[in-house]
């Protein structure tokens, strides 16, 4: 069931969203060799409750960490470590998911480690411009298939892989709502977009094929079958009238 949220509230969701966005962009500006991704958890866990926020992830179906750090061919759910620190020509995705007000947002983006590849650069440019061409596709009248469409289409130019085993979602007071919001899909088909929909769009896009293995061992780490890397952004975004509203924004 699509849950539609009023002007007002969509609203009141924009404080857990500019709180994700603040802790999103904060992390990213700690990303350096040398890092763990444990101080990286434990930053964003104290600055969400020092903003009045609740970590959404943590303790999610036992999640165990307040955000997910996924490094090079890890595509989502990466769990924080003391034990793994950041190197030189890494990749790394960083979601954060905020509760503020009992409202949810949700948000990622890539990240360079220090100097890397030009591939892997391309890999980061296409995958946020094919998060953004989703975006643009979310419109009132539409389809969920065009955002899929849009994003595939944005991916695939470039022989990339769109990962199709994990999709984006309705968010609203829970993190995962109905639809889900695939990173394929055909023009004119799947749900209609209504206005006061509020969806996390989040593209995960590989060098390589989309093909997805794992979690093994820590039940949640999902890496790429082949081994290439792999990037991933997100935005949490209402359908309004005025056209898409990215809520996870400052
Ligand atoms: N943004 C991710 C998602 O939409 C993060 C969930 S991690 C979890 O699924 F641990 F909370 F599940
Ligand atoms: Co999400």
């Amino acid at each position: 069931m699509i849950i539609i949220k009023s002007q007002q509230e969509i609203e009141a969701m924009k404080p857990s969203g500019r709180l994700s966005a603040k802790v999103l962009r904060m992390l990213g500006d700690l990303v350096r060799p040398g890092i763990s991704t444990h101080e990286l958890n434990k930053f964003a866990e104290e600055m969400i409750r020092l903003e009045g926020g609740k970590p959404a992830f943590l303790g999610y179906n036992g999640y165990p960490a307040s955000i997910c750090v996924s490094i090079n061919d890890q595509i989502v759910h990466g769990i924080p470590s003391r034990d793994v620190f950041l190197k030189d020509g890494d990749i790394v995705s960083i979601d954060v998911g905020v509760i503020v007000d009992g409202w949810v947002g949700d948000n990622a983006a890539t990240f360079a480690v220090g100097q890397v590849s030009p591939e892997l650069s391309l890999l980061l440019d296409v995958t946020e411009a094919s998060l953004y061409n989703g975006i643009a596709a979310a419109l009132v009248g539409g389809n969920i298939g065009d955002i899929g469409f849009a994003v595939q289409q944005t991916a695939e130019a470039y022989g990339f892989g769109v990962v199709y085993q994990y999709v984006g979602h309705g968010i609203g007071r829970s993190m995962h709502e109905d639809p889900s919001v695939p990173n394929y899909g055909r023009r004119g088909f799947g749900p209609k977009l209504r206005e006061g929909m509020v969806i996390a769009i989040e593209p995960m896009i590989n060098i390589g094929s989309g093909d997805t293995t794992g979690p093994f061992a820590d039940g949640w780490t999902v890496f790429t079958l082949d081994g290439k890397p792999s990037a991933h952004f997100e935005h949490t975004v209402a359908i309004t009238a005025d056209g898409p509203l990215i809520i996870t924004a400052e």
